[in-house]
């Protein structure tokens, strides 16, 4: 996720800005620029890659100079990870800078009327159409440009503005995006999250969605989003700096899952159109959509299960078969592929090597290829003939939670798009279906707010030596998923079953005291799923059962039970995983296990 800073004081900005750069680097970027006011105007410099390309331009360049400076860290989203699409962003006359966090939903409608208007576009990025409407709007009152080109803008922000007119005030402003002015003596700052602010000052005032500050050396003015002036409250922060990074959770894995509502909105909010998913990255026409009779998804690891539970959704409303191939078997196993098939790879990081060539294999072949990934400008999303980006949010922990809870929203939306398109369901059972995926965000929130039972659960299993998840249909699909996050950060052996499959050998292992996650959720098997638990109980397992809220019977069978948000059951995964993901985590944290880097293991496989 995209980082902001800014400087107003007596100093010169540009180390300031620079060094607060740093404090943002474990969000994650890749790349990353500095603007400053100096006597001359605006100075700028953007690089691509780590802040130390940024540094060494700026040095190479004899530095910017000057006592106000914005910077800004940018993790792709529109446009790749270049020099030129890094923020700032300045208008044609350099008189305006701006760095902005967040999605201008309506860029593109905005960039063609300012095209018409005669504006020149540097970069691809959305961020730009506000910088053009900045200096459009500017009449000599920089408040009131700001306040009509905010006006303008559809989507969420966090930005802040320069302009070498003013050269001593930096105005700030926001909707949906974090802004944070950090109260200094002489000096004031802003960022997007104290991290950036903590070894300056722990004084800090958080903008409301609308607000805009003024802030200057001496003082900073606060207005609502009429322009009326308003007083605001200053806040004491306790975090230092470590704490800040991680958002004053103890691992960025914590605090991944917790980010999950978050980047479940992102992945979704913005394909949705009059109610319905609208996959406008699909270069698809509904006539191919209508000739695809077989799709293959190909990933490894969690994106893999990820896979196995979208295939029920997509089969379930498509009717089109689905199958789902680890990457590193489907590139050798010479599959038969027409131009009726479509491919759909999974990867978060997008450089997963084993998914890349299966990718290859297959594109070479003549198949669409549609890539669902998170990282912008990866190699799987350069590679694809679709990319629809996942927009989670930079991942760091090694086990995926929201990367791996995107990707299955991202194809919950296709299923709905792919079924209406070819006629599979009408505009009416779109609508509701869609509806059902929007209330995801607030379902997996429940879940989350089961914190602290499933800390408890942990507490009691974490030493068990072997452990087996078992379920039916999509709840298998999830067993799989939370049986990987349970072995590769706890490192405890643990396998996932179908749970009609015990019966025809693993059941032999199963013995007093073992444990058993029974996942019940799907109401169709319920019963067969009750059977199930009966049979591992009366060979001496216990068993800790994940029911949906109204499947209070399984109380009479399980000896500890998560009972978790009742959803539809075509969207069900997100909601039954993150329990699951929770509970990984504190088992992990019982153990003492290094929890965002599990021994042996990387973020990104690019190795076959
Ligand atoms: O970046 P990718 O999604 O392509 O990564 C695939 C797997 O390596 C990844 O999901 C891995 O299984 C994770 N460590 C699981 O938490």
């Amino acid at each position: 996720m995209c980082g902001i800073i800014g400087f107003t004081g007596t100093a010169e900005a540009a180390p300031v800005v620079l060094e607060g750069l740093k404090k943002l680097e474990y969000r994650g970027y890749d790349s990353a620029g500095v603007a400053v006011v100096g006597k001359n105007g605006l100075g700028m410099v953007k690089a691509s890659g780590k802040i130390e390309n940024l540094c060494k331009k700026v040095e190479e360049c004899g530095g910017v100079s000057g006592t106000t400076g914005i910077g800004h860290t940018r993790w792709a989203t529109h446009g790749a990870p270049t020099d030129t699409n890094a923020h700032p962003h300045m208008s044609e006359d350099g008189r305006f800078a701006i760095v902005h966090n967040g999605i201008i939903e309506n860029f593109a409608e905005l960039r063609e009327e300012l095209i018409a208007k005669g504006c020149h576009f540097k970069s691809e990025t959305d961020t730009e159409v506000i910088v053009h409407l900045l200096s459009l709007y500017y009449k000599g009152d920089f408040k009131r440009a700001l306040m009509k080109t905010v006006a303008r803008l559809e989507g969420s922000y966090a930005i802040g503005a320069v302009c070498s007119e003013c050269p001593e005030s930096i105005f700030v402003t926001k909707i949906f995006n974090p802004m944070i002015i950090g109260v200094g003596a002489g000096e004031n700052f802003f960022a997007s999250d104290v991290t950036a602010l903590v070894s300056h000052t722990k004084n800090v005032i958080y903008l409301e969605d609308g607000e805009i500050a003024e802030l200057t050396p001496e003082e900073i003015k606060f207005f609502n989003a009429a322009g009326k002036p308003i007083e605001k409250k200053i806040s004491r922060v306790a975090w230092d700096t470590e704490a800040a990074e991680k958002g004053g959770y103890e691992h960025f894995m914590l605090k991944e899952i917790m980010e999950q509502p978050h980047a479940l909105k992102s992945a979704i909010e913005p394909r949705i159109k009059n109610k319905k998913s609208v996959l406008s990255e699909l270069n698809l026409s509904e006539e191919q959509l209508k000739g695809i009779n077989h799709i293959i998804i190909t990933a490894c690891g969690s994106a893999y299960y990820a896979g196995c539970a979208g295939k029920y959704t997509i089969e379930k409303l498509t009717r089109i078969p689905v199958t789902v191939e680890l990457a590193s078997e489907l590139r050798y196993s010479s599959p038969i592929v027409d131009e009726h098939t479509l491919l759909i790879v999974l990867s978060q990081s997008g450089e997963t090597l084993d998914t890349i060539c299966a990718m290859r294999e297959l594109k070479d072949r003549g198949v669409h290829t549609v890539a669902i990934v998170n990282v912008v400008g990866s190699t799987i999303a350069k590679l694809a003939d679709s990319v629809i980006y996942t927009y989670a949010g930079p991942e760091i922990a090694v086990a995926t939670t929201k990367g791996y809870t995107t990707q299955v929203a991202v194809l919950y939306l296709f299923a709905v798009y792919a079924a209406e398109k070819t006629g599979r369901i009408t505009s009416e059972e779109a609508e509701k279906l869609t509806a059902e995926i929007l209330s995801i965000p607030s379902d997996i929130q429940r879940a989350i707010d089961l914190n602290s039972h499933i800390a408890e659960l942990a507490e009691k299993y974490h030493d068990n030596s072997s452990l087996f998840f078992i379920g039916r249909n999509v709840d298998y699909a999830v067993a799989l998923e939370g049986s990987l996050k349970m072995k590769e950060i706890s490192y405890l052996h643990s396998e996932a079953y179908a749970a009609g499959e015990l019966k025809h050998g693993t059941i032999a292992l199963i013995s007093e005291g073992r444990l058993v996650i029974a996942i019940a959720c799907y109401e169709e098997l319920f019963d067969k799923m009750m059977s199930n638990i009966k049979e591992v109980k009366a060979r001496g397992a216990e068993v800790l059962g994940v029911a949906a809220e109204d499947m209070k019977k399984i109380f009479s069978e399980a000896d500890d039970v998560i009972l978790v948000p009742k959803t539809h059951p075509l969207f069900s995964v997100p909601s039954e995983i993150v329990p699951l993901q929770i509970l990984a985590y504190y088992v992990a944290k019982a153990n003492g296990c290094d929890i965002d880097k599990p021994r042996n293991l990387a973020k990104s496989v690019t190795v076959e």
